[in-house]
């Protein structure tokens, strides 16, 4: 029997190893577990981190035809070369991942290979590929499983990762389809299906909903809906995939897809090369056992916590995908640090109000806070202010034009809410947004605060100005 631990942290995305190194960091004696032969989970292996690299290279691709000319800078037509361009995102992931493991020795955290399991309170086994199991002893379990590709509720589906797609599938294709339907217009789909249209596919995106990127504040999903036609993604919205279905054989091979108007009406079928379900994630709890061990899910198959991350069992906590919450990396990590921090009897916290989304498309759609959706649901009486980089002398230096920047703030207090940009940069500028919140600060604070000149940042502060008073350059 292996020595016995203060926290063994089962599963190494980004709030497994973040949680484990905050804790080694605290002075817990700390191990992981992960089934992977690399460390990183979803986001740096399959997940966030290649597809930032194929998303910056198809767009300096497609920057390459569409925007160097106009620059004075004459390239002549780009060739591409997908094999070097997936080489680029295989490296990239080599080195993330390398990283992690590197900080896991730094941080003296022990690392077991393999599929962990809780046996119940203070006790976990790890069971290799081989079937060997390992028993280990430790005074805290927090499980970090992650999430997996969820099925389109109703459809037979089989995804086999070369026609019919999920995102892993997506970010390895050997050629450029000519034809991509994408199911589901959330952030995989649009991420994804933005990568292979600038590669030159035709991509149809088809959506349940009226508005692609469903809980996306109004305003910014219409406009970037207009965005992404111009750059040629066709949409089917108020459309249900009812079917998936592989067809031909060699290379004639593709697939039919199903959908109908969720309004009611004549089902229709659209023909693709490759088909991408991105219809949204699950919590993964495979082989933990937890439900013999008595640990309790919710109705959604999520593991159930208190607001101190705690399970129904004692010792045993619970973050990331796999419980409630929005399935970002950095709700994650943010997850990972307060847990450890309240296991070495510290006080962690998440502020669930301000964790910003990105979507990492051209141009990028960066959001904090309330949308104005959720303010007229809830009642609350509010001040819009919005500038257009249109207006933004950097913006149009950069040939990026595009967009806007918007803040909501309470109409009586000024109490910013929300902000919403939609533009080059805007998973950047987002942030001190972010920070303005987390300290409870207004329009006027914002708006009064110096922007270095000229920064496509000074649109916020433009825009936090309309909020609380007047802009300047509009
Ligand atoms: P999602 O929940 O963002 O979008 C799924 C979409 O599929 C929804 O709009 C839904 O209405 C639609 N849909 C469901 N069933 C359908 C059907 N039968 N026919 C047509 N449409 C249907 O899920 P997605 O894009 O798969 O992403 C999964 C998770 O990963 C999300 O929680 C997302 O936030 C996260 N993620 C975040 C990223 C980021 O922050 N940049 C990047 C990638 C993923």
């Amino acid at each position: 029997m292996a020595e016995r631990y203060d926290i063994i942290v089962i599963g190494t995305g980004p709030g497994g190893y973040v949680c484990a190194i905050k804790a080694a960091q605290l002075g817990l004696k700390t191990a992981v577990v992960e089934k992977n032969s690399t460390l990183g989970g979803t986001c740096l292996n399959i997940g966030c981190i290649p597809s930032k690299a194929l998303l910056h290279a198809s767009e300096m691709f497609a920057e390459a035809e569409h925007a160097l000319p106009t620059l004075g800078v004459d390239v002549g037509k780009p060739k591409l070369n997908l094999e070097k361009m997936m080489a680029h995102k295989d490296a990239t992931v080599k080195s993330n991942v390398d990283g992690v493991a590197f900080l896991m020795k730094k941080n003296k955290i022990d690392v077991f290979t393999g599929t962990g399991k809780v046996l119940g309170e203070g006790h976990v086994a790890i069971i290799d590929d081989k079937g060997d199991t390992v028993e280990v002893q430790t005074t805290n379990i927090v499980i970090a499983t992650g999430s997996d590709v969820a099925d389109i509720p109703g459809v037979d589906l089989t995804i086999d990762e070369k026609v019919v797609v999920s995102s892993t599938g997506a970010l390895e294709l050997s050629s450029v389809p000519k034809h991509l339907v994408v199911v589901g217009g959330g952030v995989i789909g649009l991420e994804l299906g933005s990568v292979w249209a600038r590669l030159g596919s035709k991509v149809t995106v088809v959506e349940y909903l009226d508005t692609i990127l469903g809980p996306m504040d109004g305003d910014v999903s219409k406009q970037f809906q207009r965005m992404l036609t111009k750059q040629g993604l066709t949409f089917k919205l108020g459309a249900k995939v009812t079917g998936v279905e592989a067809t031909g054989k060699g290379v004639a091979k593709g697939a039919k897809v199903t959908y109908e108007p969720v309004k009611g009406g004549d089902a229709a079928t659209i023909d693709a090369d490759v088909v991408l379900v991105a219809t949204g994630r699950k919590p993964f709890t495979n082989g933990l056992g937890l439900e013999k061990a008595g640990v309790v899910l919710d109705e959604h198959g999520r593991v159930k916590i208190d607001e101190h991350f705690h399970t129904s069992i004692p010792g045993v906590y619970a973050i990331g995908d796999v419980v409630a919450g929005p399935m970002l990396a950095h709700k994650a990590e943010d997850e990972g640090v307060a847990v450890a921090e309240i296991i070495a009897g510290q006080a962690g916290h998440v502020n669930y109000g301000v964790i910003p989304g990105v979507v990492y498309t051209q141009p990028e759609i960066a959001s904090v806070g309330k949308t104005e959706e959720e303010l007229k649901a809830e009642g609350v009486a509010y001040k819009v202010g919005k500038f257009p980089f249109s207006a933004n002398g950097r913006a149009r230096a950069m040939l990026q034009p595009n967009g806007f920047a918007k803040v909501l703030a309470d109409k009586t207090t000024d109490k910013v809410l929300g902000v919403h940009i939609v533009g080059f940069g805007a998973g950047e500028m987002i942030h001190e947004a972010a920070v303005l919140m987390e300290f409870g600060g207004s329009a006027e604070d914002l708006g009064r605060t110096c922007h270095a000149h000229p920064t496509m940042s000074e649109a916020v502060k433009e825009a936090a100005l309309g909020a609380f008073l007047k802009p300047i350059h509009l």
